[in-house]
């Protein structure tokens, strides 16, 4: 049994904790947040024990499991303290907010040899495993990728990294993913026209980004952080007589839900293939997309108008 303990308490986190009680190999035994009444409301829920401080459950050497679902601000400072008393640990992407940190992270994970996974949960949503499935090796020449929320929260996407690594981050995977390549060029429109709070806070509500792959793929990326319709997510594959399209393979009355909705089982699928595959997973993947996010970022200051 894999004694285990979630940090950060909001959707997310209460999602991993639900599936770790799914998991038949993993014990949800503490939950921690910095919010004193959900850090309650939730142990007593989840009938597993919290603490006011943190380092106080890392006295408890059985516990061997950690999920970072804290914002992206917090992340680099668990990953340190976990990394150094060698534990498991899934982190919620992106993994920092600095990409610059990105490579002594990698050396102190491969030095400790930690077993860690990066969220990159949608790959394991139906829809999209079954356009990957269907792909089979074909070559994808064009691919779109529309992702517009609803009701999005402009200061969860601030301290999560702004419209790139919070929305983004999946996208780009999932970009690499289909196409099978890394991008080689990037050109960005982005702005804060529908939303005028995200200006304020320096973030950006709408861009256009266009990358250009290694094997000549194009993938073209819409993305707002306004949509009336509900949340809006759809796929599109294009290569030589075929279409791929989403939309067929989500069921229609999730279609506009949010994405925890959409891709509720994913995230249990994702964590479960993690715990009972004995290595890291996800890693290099999760490295690779924090680099686009950084690449699309400086090619806004290039492209706009
Ligand atoms: N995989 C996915 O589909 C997905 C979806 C949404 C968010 N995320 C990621 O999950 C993480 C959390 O996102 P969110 O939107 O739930 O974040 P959030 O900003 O809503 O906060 C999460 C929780 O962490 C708590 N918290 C704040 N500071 C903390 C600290 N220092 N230590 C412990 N807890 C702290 C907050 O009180 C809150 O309850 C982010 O990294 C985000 O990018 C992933």
């Amino acid at each position: 049994m894999i004694k285990s303990c979630v940090i950060g308490l909001s959707k997310i986190g209460q999602i991993h904790c639900s599936n770790l009680k799914k998991i038949k190999k993993t014990k949800l035994s503490y939950v921690f947040d910095v919010d004193p009444d959900l850090r309650k409301k939730i142990s007593k829920k989840y009938n597993c024990l919290s603490s006011s401080n943190f380092n106080s459950i890392l006295k408890d050497k059985s516990i061997k499991l950690f999920i970072i679902a804290s914002p992206t601000t917090t992340h680099e400072y668990y990953l340190t303290k976990l990394i150094n008393l060698k534990k498991m640990i899934y982190c919620e992407k992106p993994i920092s907010l600095d990409s610059n940190k990105l490579n002594l992270l990698k050396k102190k994970i491969a030095v400790n040899k930690i077993k860690i996974c990066i969220g990159l949960n949608r790959r394991y949503s139906y829809p999209y495993l079954k356009m990957k499935k269907i792909l089979k090796n074909r070559k994808v020449k064009i691919a779109q990728i529309i992702s517009r929320s609803f009701k999005a929260n402009v200061n969860q996407s601030v301290r999560n990294g702004g419209l790139f690594m919070d929305k983004g981050f999946h996208f780009f995977d999932l970009a690499n993913w289909f196409v099978n390549s890394m991008p080689k060029n990037i050109k960005t429109i982005a702005k804060s026209i529908s939303r005028k709070e995200f200006l304020d806070k320096k973030d950006f509500s709408d861009a256009i980004i266009n990358m250009k792959f290694n094997n000549g793929s194009v993938v073209e990326f819409i993305f707002s952080r306004s949509s009336r319709l509900g949340h809006e997510e759809r796929i599109k594959l294009f290569g030589n007589n075929f279409v791929i399209d989403s939309n067929k393979y989500f069921r229609k009355n999730i279609l506009y839900e949010n994405f925890d909705i959409k891709h509720k089982d994913s995230y249990l699928k994702c964590l479960k293939d993690f715990i009972y595959k004995d290595k890291t997973i996800l890693l290099s993947e999760g490295i690779q997309t924090q680099r686009i996010c950084s690449s699309v970022l400086k090619s806004t200051q290039k492209n706009n108008f």
